[in-house]
Formats: structure tokens, C-alpha cells, sequence
């Protein structure tokens, strides 16, 4: 061959691997409403960034026949390449070929690229459509199944994790997104679950269809295992790269600061108006939200899942915050097992990436109740309380309004190393609710009171007597448990110059192997 037919036959080899697993296959995925795995590249990456890695690489097999079938790239497609710039890794599983099911050599070129991230020190992207373990290789399968959850431990806080679930991901396949920072679901083509609901029927005997059990809305509703459900893969893909936006390429650097065209001293009239005059009257948290980041601009995680309390990213003067809220439209903004789940999840998360905290307080205290203990919640609630107490990120709360009991110290209080901590004139921090208190400090002296109305009476003045007290921020200001009381149309310059004044914040734990958190 001379060298002009050597390039013809590179050019060959590269249509070929391109096209993964023929032609009808790929008209298949489209006919299901589904991209290819070399699209979504396409879709993910700036334009003419992606470099692919690993293009001939083929499987090992030989049982089954499978010596006779062989596919250039072997069912994933992995490489490196930009968005909005900056480097990321991404593997794109490839369902025409073989069912995107994974081989040895299919799990040898994802861990080559997760390796590669993580000496350059920057996000994988995963994008998953695939059968699972390739059932012809049998334990090799599973073995590489193994050696990539390693990698996804190791890079686990120190460069961000992205698993998009485009397609199927069943088995323990689903436990490598698991162990990523973010679950995002296309509706309608995409599944998770351990066990199919054919095993489910032959083990338990319940009937339930594929969607219902582990699709899009179940996983970003009921269980919290995705964060975000996508109308589309199109919408999912822009949503990968908007989130990008606010984590830092790993956990030694911060997150960029980007230009803002918001003024940091735009007031928020309305919000001087927000708060119902009944403090158990409810209203949108998310409101607040919008008015004071930059522009309205807030990206929410787990939107549908524990509503409770509301996670997500902004931005304030441009650098990026991850905010934590309890959400008093939905169950009083109470924290249970979910919520409490979510939110220490999140900070979590924030904390690994540098990503300052700020944390908007409307909370009556944890949920009582037979089924909050025995599912946990005590564990649960801990697990927040820890995830605060751990941060390390620069942390600001204002607490808007109710602060109760063991959720007060919960969220991200004064003793949990808070470094700013804010309140609006509408604060209420005390131990309990004033009917609480009540019943408990005049109970003996309520059940004396025969006569029905001179019990409300007494009630009722005691009632007052408590709220003039308890209800308000100035018993907590008064012990330097809240640094200032501020104007809730304020609150966007306080943030932006607590954050700016935190910018230079360092503060460590003690050196140990790891913490144990409370799991
Ligand atoms: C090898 C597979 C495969 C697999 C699918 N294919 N899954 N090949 N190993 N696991 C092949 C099919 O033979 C078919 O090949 C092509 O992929 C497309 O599959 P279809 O069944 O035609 O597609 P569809 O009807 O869309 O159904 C998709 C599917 C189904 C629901 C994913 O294929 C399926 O149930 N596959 C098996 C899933 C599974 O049980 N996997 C193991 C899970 S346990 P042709 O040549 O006809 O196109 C697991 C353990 C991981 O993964 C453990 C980690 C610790």
C-alpha cells in the first residue's frame, strides 16, 4: 500500500467507526425520538472542539461467536473537548452497537479518559444509553463495570461529575451515575433501575410498567436519584452546559466570576412587602430568590423532589452561590427525611467545589410523627446538620422568618460556623411556636381554668406575652447570634458584600482519613 491508499484507508476507518452500528440501527434511534451518541457530542461540545480518543479501538471476545462481529469504537465514544471554552472530558454511550452494553475494552476507554480528567483536573461528562453489562463477556463486564465506579469514587469532590441518562441504565449500571454530583433524565426515552420490571414481577409479583418504575418523573420526584428531568435530550444538553456555568474545573480552583450587569444595590421594593401578616400564612421562597440573584437568574436542582426546601445555583456580582431555601408554599417549609436528604447533599456538594453557600431560613422545625421516626429522620436531619457543620465554603443565611427548635441550628446557624448570618425584622427564633410553648410552660395551669373562655383568654394573653418576647430576631441579635437585622429589599447588596468579604474566607477541619457521616 503506498501512503496515498494508507490515507484512503484512514479515511475509511473513521466513516466506519462513525457510524457505530450501521445505518438501520441509527434510523432506529431516531425513530425513538433519540439522538446518537456521536449528536450529543455534537449538541455538548462547542463546535469543532471534540477530540476523540480510543476511534478503533474493538472488543476481545470470542465466545458467542462475537470474533465475527466487531465495531469500531466498540459501543462508546469517548474524548475530550469545550464548552463555552473550557476543557471536559465526555464519554457517549453508543446503543447501535451492541445495545451500548459494555465490554472490557469498552470500560478500559472510559476509565482511560476519567483517568486523563483527573491528572488535567477537569469534569467527565457521562452520557449514558446502554443494555448494561454485554452479556457475552460475562465477568469481564462486570469487572469493568467496577474499575469505572473506582474512578467515579476517586474523582468523587475533586472534579465535577455529570451523568446525563439518555436511554436504558439498568442493573448495577446505574450506580456509576449514582455515585457522580448530578442525574439528569431525558422524559420518556430514559429508565433506571436495578431490577427490570420482568425480574420485579417473577420476585415480588407486582406489575408495573418501565416508566413507572424507574423513569424520568418517578426518579426526579419520588426517589431524589435524578436532579433534573429534561423535556428533551436537547434541553437536557443545554442544561449540562449551563450548569457547568458554576462549578470550577476541580476542587483546588473557585469558580469563575463572571461580568454582571445587575446592579449590586438594586433594591427589592417588594419584598418589604412579602411576608403574610400571619406568620402561618405561606408564600413562594422562590420569589425571594429570583429577586435578589443576578438578573432572576436561578438554576434549580431536584425541582420536583422534597419541595419543601429549595436547592440550586446562582449567581450574585456574578460568583457563583449555591442557595439552600425552605420553601413555606409546600408543607410549611418543614424539614423530613427528603428534604433533609436533598439539601446535605447539595451543600455538600457546594462545599467539595468551593461554592459559597447561602442559606434562606423559613423553617416551623423538623416533622413529627410515626412514620418521620421510623423511617430515619433522626439520621436523616443529621445528615444536614453535619453537611453544615463540615462546610467550609464561605457560608451567609438570612433567616426570613420562622427559625425553630433543632432546624434553627440545622440551617447553617452562627455555632455551625456560619460567617455571616442575617435577619429580617419578620424573624421569629426561639426553641418552639408559641402554641407549642404554651402547652407545655401553662399546661398545668390551662387544664385548672374550668371555664372554657377564660381559658382562651388566658391563652391568648400568654400567647402574646411569648410572641412579644420570642417572635423576632432581637432576642438571638442580642447574644451576637445574628450579626445584623437588615431590610428585606436590602438583602442583595448584604449578600453581595458578606460574599465579598468572605471571597478571602479559609478555614480546615482536623487532619483525619475521613469523617463519618452520618449515612
Ligand atoms: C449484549 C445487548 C445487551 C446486552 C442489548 N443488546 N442489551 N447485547 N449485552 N446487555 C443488544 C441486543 O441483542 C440487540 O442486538 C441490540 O442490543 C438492541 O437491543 P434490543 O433488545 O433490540 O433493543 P430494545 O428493544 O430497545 O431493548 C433494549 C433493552 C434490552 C431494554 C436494553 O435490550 C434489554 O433488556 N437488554 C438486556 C438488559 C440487561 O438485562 N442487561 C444486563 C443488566 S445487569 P441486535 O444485534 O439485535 O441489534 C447489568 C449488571 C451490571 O448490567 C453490573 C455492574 C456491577
Amino acid at each position: 500500500m503506498d501512503i496515498q491508499e494508507k490515507i484512503e484507508q484512514l479515511i475509511h476507518f473513521r466513516q466506519e467507526a462513525k457510524l457505530g452500528g450501521g445505518e438501520l440501527r441509527i434510523a432506529k434511534q431516531h425513530e425513538q425520538g433519540k439522538h446518537t451518541a456521536r449528536e450529543r457530542i455534537d449538541m455538548l461540545l462547542d463546535e469543532g472542539s471534540f477530540e476523540e480518543i480510543d476511534m478503533f479501538v474493538t472488543h476481545r471476545c470470542t465466545d458467542f461467536g462475537m470474533e465475527s462481529q466487531k465495531y469500531m469504537g466498540d459501543g462508546v465514544v469517548t474524548g475530550h473537548g469545550t464548552i463555552d471554552g473550557r476543557v471536559v472530558y465526555v464519554f457517549s454511550q453508543d446503543f447501535t452497537v451492541f445495545g451500548g452494553s459494555l465490554s472490557e475494552t469498552y470500560a478500559t476507554k472510559i476509565c482511560k479518559i476519567m483517568d486523563q480528567a483527573m491528572k488535567m483536573g477537569v469534569p467527565v461528562i457521562g452520557i449514558n444509553d446502554s443494555g448494561g453489562a454485554r452479556i457475552q463477556e460475562g465477568v469481564n463486564s462486570l469487572a469493568g463495570y467496577a474499575e469505572i465506579f473506582q474512578r467515579n469514587i476517586m474523582a468523587s469532590g475533586v472534579i465535577p461529575q455529570i451523568s446525563a441518562i439518555f436511554g436504558p441504565c439498568a442493573g448495577g449500571a446505574v450506580y456509576s451515575p449514582a455515585l457522580t454530583d448530578v442525574v439528569l433524565m431525558a422524559d420518556k426515552t430514559s429508565y433506571m433501575f436495578v431490577t427490570g420490571p420482568k425480574v420485579t414481577k417473577s420476585v415480588t409479583g407486582e406489575t408495573i410498567s418501565t416508566e413507572d418504575l424507574g423513569g424520568a418523573t418517578i426518579h426526579s420526584s419520588k426517589s431524589g436519584v435524578a436532579h433534573f428531568k429534561a423535556e428533551s435530550e436537547d434541553e437536557g444538553i443545554l442544561l449540562i452546559r449551563k450548569m457547568l456555568e458554576y462549578f470550577p474545573q476541580n476542587n483546588l480552583e473557585d469558580p469563575i466570576v463572571t461580568a454582571c450587569n445587575d446592579p449590586i444595590d438594586r433594591l427589592s421594593d417588594e419584598l418589604n412587602e412579602i411576608m403574610p401578616s400571619q406568620s402561618n400564612q405561606a408564600y413562594d421562597v422562590k420569589k425571594i430568590i429570583y429577586a435578589i440573584v443576578d438578573n432572576g437568574d436561578f438554576l434549580e436542582f431536584h425541582r420536583h423532589f422534597a419541595k419543601n426546601i429549595v436547592v440550586g445555583f446562582a449567581k450574585f456580582n456574578g460568583r457563583p452561590v449555591g442557595i439552600v431555601a425552605n420553601q413555606p408554599n409546600y408543607l410549611a417549609g418543614v424539614l423530613d427525611i427528603d428534604a433533609s436528604r436533598k439539601a446535605a447533599r447539595f451543600v455538600r456538594m457546594c462545599d467539595a467545589f468551593n461554592i459559597p453557600l447561602v442559606t434562606l431560613v423559613d423553617v416551623p422545625g423538623f416533622l413529627p410523627g410515626s412514620a418521620q421516626e421510623y423511617g430515619g429522620i433522626i439520621i436523616h436531619g443529621a445528615k444536614l446538620l453535619f453537611a453544615y457543620g463540615e462546610a467550609t465554603v464561605p457560608k451567609v443565611t438570612v433567616t426570613l422568618r420562622k427559625s425553630y427548635g433543632g432546624a434553627h441550628d440545622v440551617m447553617s446557624s452562627k455555632q455551625l460556623r456560619g460567617d455571616v448570618n442575617y435577619a429580617w425584622p419578620s424573624a421569629e427564633i426561639a426553641v418552639m411556636g408559641a402554641k407549642g410553648a404554651i402547652e407545655i410552660l401553662e399546661g398545668k395551669k390551662l387544664a385548672s381554668i374550668i371555664d372554657p373562655e377564660e381559658q382562651a383568654k388566658f391563652f391568648a394573653e400568654k400567647e402574646k406575652e411569648y410572641l412579644d418576647n420570642f417572635a423576632n430576631p432581637y432576642q438571638a441579635a442580642k447574644y451576637g447570634y445574628i450579626d445584623d437585622v437588615i431590610e428585606p429589599r436590602n438583602t442583595r447588596f448584604r449578600i453581595i458584600r458578606a460574599l465579598q468579604t468572605l471571597a478571602t474566607k479559609k478555614d480546615v477541619n482536623p487532619p483525619r482519613k475521613h469523617s463519618n457521616l452520618p449515612l
